[in-house]
């Protein structure tokens, strides 16, 4: 470094670099000093000659750290002077012409945003597989009964189609995440400098269209300073990894043998090292206990904003870390969700058996007494005495005589008991959105069209 007379402290220099971690922005560092190096061209500051030479030597760079052969030294600090530095040894001095017009600060934004980019595609690709192997699931199983629950209390009987279909939908919304985090990265901040733009006219329209980018940072402090698009990535991670953690809570619940709805795919579960009838459902639980790590990186990278004056301050180094993780957890929960759902089975009669619960058909016999004129809150509480008497005598709702039921409501008849018919609870419900088959039918298509629109 050309003032200092010292060389940096081991401590410090420990402290300091980031090459451990920023070594996997690579490609992305060598794809925008490529494009830099085009807009040197047009600029006058490199002949079509150097430019040429420039260009092999990031194409020897790239290929030696594309085959793990790039010779990293202990003093390169961060990828990007790593990169100029081989880049150097390999086309001599030349080299050096690169960093005309070009920062670290805007350089470094630059291959984040790219790497946010790509991975807000690729978060979304993964979220399809899932998806699509859910409403296979939902349209196999359309039909099937189960309790849904409330305060984990059977409350009404669902159809497993439509408890598949809700999970869908958080996963749609995430997609939606991740794709408005990839579009907050579309903005290019290369070109804007240190902090205050060049004294070089860079053609950055071009250079954006080369790299990918949609638009121009357009205010030359911000573009080094931002990092809002990674703080969007963490944040549909964190609502994406909550989900796979409900997901994931469910599936353990209902692979034990209490409910015993579901038994998770053999290729997904452990066995006990000491029992040996154990089959545990360990990439449920995983995923269920990924969440907090997740938001854990989130609350990192947001803590590292806050307060943070303008323009770049080494803290934003501390941006990678956090995102890497999240990114690399995610990705990897989602494969594992989706490998998961591949081979989940369920079992009809245990979720029958418990849907087939009476008292879950409380609130639609409230319902008939509301049709024939009572109000609703004096219509709950006639069925709450049916309910306590059945419960007392300890027989099922279905099998209170029909001389006993005028001593609860005049209004009571033989309807009583066709809504206690098997299966008329779950057909009852016709509003839209609902569990009833048809409702059911009508969303996986609306959740069919919603996953092609993703794939547009
Ligand atoms: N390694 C640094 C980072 O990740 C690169 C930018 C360094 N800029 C600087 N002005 N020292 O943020």
């Amino acid at each position: 470094m050309p003032r200092f007379e010292q060389e940096p402290d081991p401590v410090f220099w420990e402290l300091n670099a980031s090459l451990s971690f920023d070594r996997r922005l690579a490609p992305y560092d060598v794809r925008g000093s490529r494009a830099h190096a085009r807009a040197l061209l047009g600029a006058g500051v490199l002949t079509a000659e150097e430019l040429d030479e420039l260009l092999g030597g990031l194409d020897a760079v790239a290929a030696e750290l594309e085959a793990g052969e790039f010779p990293f030294e202990s003093s390169d600090e961060d990828i990007h002077m790593a990169v100029e530095r081989r880049l150097t040894e390999i086309v001599g001095p030349l080299g050096g012409k690169l960093h005309t017009g070009r920062s670290r600060n805007d350089q470094v934004a630059t291959d984040l945003a790219l790497f946010v980019a790509d991975r807000a595609v690729r978060a979304v690709d993964l979220l399809a597989v899932a998806m699509g192997t859910l409403l296979t699931l939902a349209d196999a199983h359309h039909d099937w009964r189960l309790p849904g629950y409330t305060h984990l209390q059977r409350a009404q009987p669902v159809s497993l189609g439509h408890h598949l279909l809700a999970w869908f939908w958080m996963l749609r919304r995430d997609a939606d995440r991740f794709s408005a985090a990839g579009v907050a990265a579309g903005a290019m901040p290369l070109g804007t400098g240190a902090l205050a733009g060049l004294n070089w006219e860079l053609d950055r329209e071009a250079t954006a269209s080369e790299l990918g980018f949609d638009r121009l940072a357009e205010n030359s402090i911000d573009a080094v300073s931002n990092r809002d698009f990674a703080l969007d990535y963490l944040h549909a991670a964190t609502v994406c990894s909550t989900h796979l953690s409900r997901m994931g809570s469910e599936i353990v619940l209902w692979s034990t043998s209490e409910f015993g709805f579901c038994r998770p795919a053999e290729e997904y579960s452990s066995g006990s090292s000491i029992m040996p009838q154990k089959m545990n459902p360990d990439a449920a639980e995983l995923l269920r206990a990924k969440a907090p790590r997740v938001q854990s990186d989130y609350t990192n990278l947001a803590g590292v904003l806050h307060g943070l004056p303008l323009a770049y301050s080494k803290d934003l180094q501390e941006d990678k870390e956090p995102l890497f993780d999240a990114v690399d957890t995610v990705e990897l929960s989602l494969r594992a969700l989706a490998g998961m759902l591949e081979g989940i089975s369920f079992d009809r009669e245990r979720m029958e058996a418990a849907a087939g619960d009476e008292m879950a058909a409380a609130t639609d016999i409230a319902d008939l007494l509301v049709r024939r004129g009572m109000p609703f809150r004096e219509a709950h509480g006639v069925v709450g005495g049916l309910v306590r008497h059945a419960l007392a005598n300890d027989i099922q709702l279905s099998e209170i005589g029909r001389d006993e039921l005028a001593g609860f409501s005049e209004l009571l008849d033989d309807e009583y008991y066709e809504v206690l018919a098997e299966g008329s609870w779950l057909d009852s419900k016709l509003s839209r959105g609902g569990t009833s088959s048809a409702a059911v039918s009508a969303q996986l298509e609306l959740a069919r069209e919603s996953l092609a629109e993703l794939a547009r």
